[in-house]
Order: C-alpha cells, then sequence, then structure tokens
C-alpha cells in the first residue's frame, strides 16, 4: 500500500447527517484540513440494524473511502464506532481510527446529584463498548438511558422547531428529570442539532455534554501522533457523498457553515460501494 499522504482528505462518516456536528469542529480545529464526509442516508437508522449488519456496512465504507485515498478515518457515529470501530482498526490496520462514545466519563465527573440521563441508540446501548464504559465509570452513578426510538429521523428531516421534536424531547427527558438528572450526555452525534431545543425543556441548570469537541481533539492529536498534518496553510476542499440521491445534507452544511466544493451520490449494488453521477 502507497504510504498515507499528509494533504490527502480526512474521511468522516455517519449514517447520516449526524456526523456533521463533529466536522463542525474539526472545521473549527483543523482549518487547513480537506474532508470526505460519507453519509450512509440509505441506511439510516444505523441503531436499529443487527450488529453484524452494522459491521459489514462499516467495513464496505471504509474499504470505498481508502479507494478515495483519505489519510484517517473518523467514525462520526456512536452506533458504527459501538459495533465495528476494533473491527475496523484489526481489518485496515495501515490507516488510523478515531471513533465516538457516549460521554459517561465526563458525565460522571460533573454530576453532583450522581444521577445521569444518557440519550443514544439502541445499538449503542446493546453493546459492550457501552457495557465496559458503563463498568469503568458508572458504578456508583445512577444512569437513566434512553433509546430515543424515532429521534434521529425526525433531525434527519431538519426542522427541530416542529412539535414532534419537543413533545419526543419531553418524553425523554422526564424520567430523567425525575429521577434527579443534572447532566444528560448526547450519545448519538444527531443530538446536537437539537440541543437548543433540548436546553428549552430541561433548563439551564442542567448540562448537556457533546462529546465533538473532544473528538475533534483526538482528530487533531492523532493526524499530529501519525505526522499526518496538512503541510500546507490549504484553503479547505469539503467533499460531501450520500448513498441517497434526494438528500437534505445541503441544509445541515448550511447550518454548520459548509460551503461544499463536490456532491456525489454513492449507492450500494450487491452490498458494495460504487460512485454514479448525481
Ligand atoms: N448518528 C448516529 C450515532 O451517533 C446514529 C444514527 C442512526 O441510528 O443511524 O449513533
Amino acid at each position: 500500500m502507497e504510504p498515507l499522504s499528509q494533504n490527502a482528505p480526512i474521511a468522516v462518516f455517519d449514517s447520516g447527517v449526524g456526523g456533521l456536528s463533529v466536522l463542525k469542529h474539526l472545521k473549527h480545529q483543523l482549518p487547513h484540513e480537506h474532508i470526505l464526509y460519507f453519509a450512509d442516508q440509505d441506511n439510516i437508522p444505523y441503531g436499529e440494524h443487527s450488529l453484524e449488519k452494522i459491521q459489514q456496512l462499516c467495513y464496505e465504507i471504509t474499504h470505498f473511502l481508502l479507494s478515495e485515498k483519505v489519510k484517517m478515518v473518523v467514525v462520526a457515529c456512536n452506533t458504527a464506532s459501538a459495533a465495528a470501530l476494533s473491527q475496523l482498526r484489526l481489518n485496515f490496520p495501515t490507516i488510523p481510527f478515531v471513533g465516538m462514545e457516549p460521554a459517561v466519563k465526563p458525565a460522571t465527573e460533573n454530576t453532583k446529584t450522581n444521577v445521569v440521563g444518557v440519550m443514544a441508540t439502541a445499538g449503542t446501548f446493546a453493546s459492550e463498548r457501552y457495557a465496559s464504559l458503563m463498568k469503568r465509570y458508572a458504578a456508583d452513578i445512577s444512569v437513566i438511558e434512553d433509546p430515543c426510538i424515532g429521534l434521529v429521523e425526525l433531525i434527519e428531516q431538519g426542522d427541530f422547531e416542529n412539535t414532534a421534536v419537543s413533545s419526543q424531547l419531553d418524553f425523554i427527558t422526564t424520567p430523567m428529570l425525575q429521577a434527579g438528572a443534572d447532566t444528560l450526555v448526547l450519545g448519538c452525534t444527531h443530538y446536537p442539532f437539537i440541543q437548543p431545543q433540548l436546553k428549552r425543556i430541561v433548563g439551564e441548570s442542567v448540562t448537556v455534554i457533546d462529546p465533538a469537541p473532544a473528538v475533534a481533539l483526538q482528530a487533531k492529536r492523532v493526524l499530529t501522533q501519525n505526522n499526518l498534518l496538512a503541510t500546507k496553510k490549504q484553503t479547505p476542499a469539503y467533499r460531501i457523498m450520500s448513498t441517497k440521491a434526494s438528500s437534505n445534507l445541503q441544509l445541515f452544511l448550511e447550518m454548520i457553515d459548509v460551503a461544499s466544493s463536490q456532491n456525489e451520490l454513492v449507492c450500494w449494488v450487491n452490498g458494495r460501494l460504487q460512485k454514479s453521477p448525481l
């Protein structure tokens, strides 16, 4: 395999628009890096697929991204990281990966009431990775979990002021607040988009933790350790790919102030990814 190039793009992938909440912070931390964003919107929501299915999707996506000659892969999805990150590292040992996990540790450090709410997908909650997080950091803390059924799909629609969003958030957070939670973890990269709506419901006294800034810092560290930071102060190019033709990515790109240099459709054909003209 050819050596990784310092001026190659970083790949960032998610099942949909969620990873853009991570891209927003990557852009801030790494303003000279080209980024290729990949949204597998044809298979969203990942949180409701089997572990094997998510592993297979992540394998194929990574294989495809490597063919695009990226220098690092950010798995900007808690569900995909929980299901597939260790396997991806084993299967693709030549490329550095950065993954995500619900910010349980910072939440346990922040809570004064010893009650924490975690919002994540069913897939993330069912994972060994999450079980190990709980064992390591939350043994003495009461954790109220909610798999937020349907919330990812609502967020994908981009209409955050829709009453369906506020009633869903109310339904999710009421048991957490009633149990005394003073800290909430956004354990899915889609949720930071509705943080203002969430704050309106839970009030300013509740801390809401989005791990994206920490993930962006970690991405910078990993690039530095691997001597892969861009060598030029280049104007970054953001290539955007989706597996679904009628994508709403543009709306979300505007929200995070990213102008895409290229939009591409990539199709699943017999379990493999193929580029097709938009
Ligand atoms: N954004 C993904 C995550 O962080 C999940 C969305 C989905 O279920 O597809 O977990």
